[in-house]
């Protein structure tokens, strides 16, 4: 892949919520949990970890965690990324990072995604928390839904020359 492949991809990726019933196969699952642990990480810490949700009922339990996670229920799969608080004061960072290179991923994969946020909002980590077994120290950033894309959205970017500032603001 060239220098221009990854740019394309990055405006290319783009929230699909909507999915097709193909299967998502465990070697594209495979290669977005490495995309995703590729991240850059505060002292190389890595306080990443991933529930991988396939069973459709906890998909559907999921999909209930709030007025934007429906789609959850309809993707091949749910990745949750979690963090490890006690290792890491940079565990939202790091994870963020993490989600950013799995969402590129799917895309470079012709597969659809969406970032659901789960933190900082109490209830909805409460409610993931239960549904999934998450341990109390391990914390919720956010649902990641793939699966193959049932709409398509042109790539972009959002470039606004004001919002960039060279040498002083
Ligand atoms: C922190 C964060 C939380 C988000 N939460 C949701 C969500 O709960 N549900 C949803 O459908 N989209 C969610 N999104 C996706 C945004 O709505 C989307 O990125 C934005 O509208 C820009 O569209 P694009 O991703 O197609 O460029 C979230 C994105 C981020 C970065």
């Amino acid at each position: 892949m060239n220098e221009t492949d990854v740019l394309d991809v990055i405006k290319k990726r783009r929230s699909i919520r909507k999915y097709t019933d193909r299967a998502v196969t465990d070697e594209q699952i495979r290669q977005l949990l490495e995309a995703a642990m590729a991240a850059p990480s505060a002292s190389n810490i890595q306080p990443w970890e991933f529930v991988v949700v396939k069973d459709p009922d906890l998909k559907r339990q999921l999909a209930q965690t709030h007025t934007w996670s429906s789609m959850a229920a309809d993707a091949a799969v749910v990745f949750v990324v979690c963090g490890d608080e006690p290792a890491s004061h940079h565990w939202v960072e790091d994870t963020s990072a993490a989600t950013e290179n799995l969402l590129l991923a799917a895309t470079a994969l012709g597969l659809g995604a969406v970032w659901v946020g789960i933190y900082p909002t109490a209830a909805r980590e409460v409610h993931v928390r239960r549904v999934l077994d998450i341990p109390e120290e391990i914390r919720v950033l956010c649902l990641v839904p793939v699966g193959h894309p049932a709409e398509s959205k042109p790539p972009r970017t959002q470039y606004k020359e004001s919002k960039a500032h060279y040498d002083r603001w």
